[in-house]
């Protein structure tokens, strides 16, 4: 399925995308992706924000800015938020978030965080969870370990990723994770693999987009070919969404780069999250994770009032009022307070 073109990958969007509205419905959910800082501890090899780019002008926003930009997403009517940003484990990092956590949750008490700062510790995981955040994305970017060990530098490690998604997990997140589409020295059989990585682990959430080469990084010429990454990253969506039809699928901005329309391909391909960018405009040019990363000025809400238009147009209605958390992690969680109850 992950190969189909043409009219066969056609029928295949159009299975997921019933399968969709059949599980959860045509609603789509908005996050309001905040990049608050770009410092990064790690050394990805596809990454434009890694350590040794020293072409990045490093930026991290306070928690009182950070509070600033969740008050323009909720003034856009989104209630729910991704805090994402480079890896750091210090302890003034630690503390400066759980302060912006506390902060927001203060003053949104009903509004979804979402975490997305990199691989921590278990008691670290537990001081966000404390704070306000009840979703965390962490991407394993592949579920094959030698492929991991080819796209990272040596203290980084795929064991150490996955046990981060299970502290997550039994710490009471809603756990997202994803791959990267269509990345070096990848083949489909991988993807098919990630797939079944994704259903096993039980994930409530998912992000996945192709990879994009950065100038700057050890992967800037490798030969990459723009259309069958958009073709793998939609294909991917629909059979996850096949394999896992109550999870929350991002139509990420990754398939935004490749196309005009990659946006509303993702959704019709099975995907039901959009995640519009809320981060300052001064701060968005050095969020630069792959080259051509959108990094416009348009205004946030000129660019939500054309994002629900183009959204009616395919045929979905956005969501406004419900924060929409994963019906899969719902469901989870009912089941397990009912064994809990049996016993
Ligand atoms: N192309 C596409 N995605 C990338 N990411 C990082 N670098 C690239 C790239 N060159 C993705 C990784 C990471 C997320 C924040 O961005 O999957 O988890």
């Amino acid at each position: 399925m992950l190969r189909l073109s043409g009219s066969e990958q056609a029928e295949l969007h159009r299975m997921a995308f019933s399968v969709r509205n059949k599980s959860l419905s045509n609603r789509v959910y908005f996050r309001g992706l905040v990049e608050f800082s770009n410092i990064c501890v790690n050394d990805c090899f596809y990454c434009g924000i890694r350590k040794s780019n020293g072409n990045v002008r490093r930026y991290e926003m306070s928690p009182e800015e950070i509070l600033a930009t969740a008050d323009i997403v909720a003034g856009n009517g989104i209630t729910s938020i991704v805090l994402q940003s480079g890896e750091r484990r210090d302890r003034r990092f630690i503390d400066s978030l759980v302060k912006t956590l506390t902060i927001i949750k203060d003053r949104y008490p009903h509004m979804g965080i979402t975490l997305s700062a990199g691989e921590q510790e278990r008691s670290v995981f537990e001081e966000f969870f404390a704070a306000g955040a009840e979703r965390y994305l962490l991407r394993v970017e592949t579920s094959d370990e030698e492929h991991y060990g080819r796209l990272h530098p040596p203290d980084m490690s795929f064991r150490n990723r996955v046990r981060c998604l299970e502290y997550l997990r039994e710490t009471g997140f809603q756990v997202g994770t994803g791959v990267m589409i269509n990345s070096p020295y990848q083949t489909v059989e991988n993807l098919a693999r990630d797939i079944m990585f994704l259903k096993s682990f039980d994930i409530d959430m998912c992000g996945m987009g192709p990879f994009i080469p950065h100038g700057e990084t050890p992967f800037a010429r490798y030969e990459y070919d723009a259309e069958k990454s958009l073709n793998l990253g939609l294909n991917m969506i629909s059979v996850l969404r096949l394999a896992m039809p109550d999870i929350n699928i991002a139509s990420t901005t990754a398939l935004e780069t490749l196309s005009s329309e990659g946006r509303e391909l993702g959704l019709l391909a099975g995907a039901n999250v959009v995640m519009p960018q809320f981060s300052p405009a001064v701060n968005r040019r050095e969020y630069m994770l792959y080259d051509n990363k959108p990094a416009g000025e348009t205004p946030p809400d000129e660019l939500m009032d054309t994002l629900k238009r183009k959204i009616n147009a395919i045929g979905m209605v956005p969501e406004m009022e419900d924060r929409g958390d994963s019906r899969h992690f719902i469901t989870r969680k009912a089941m397990a307070t009912a064994d809990k109850n049996k016993i």
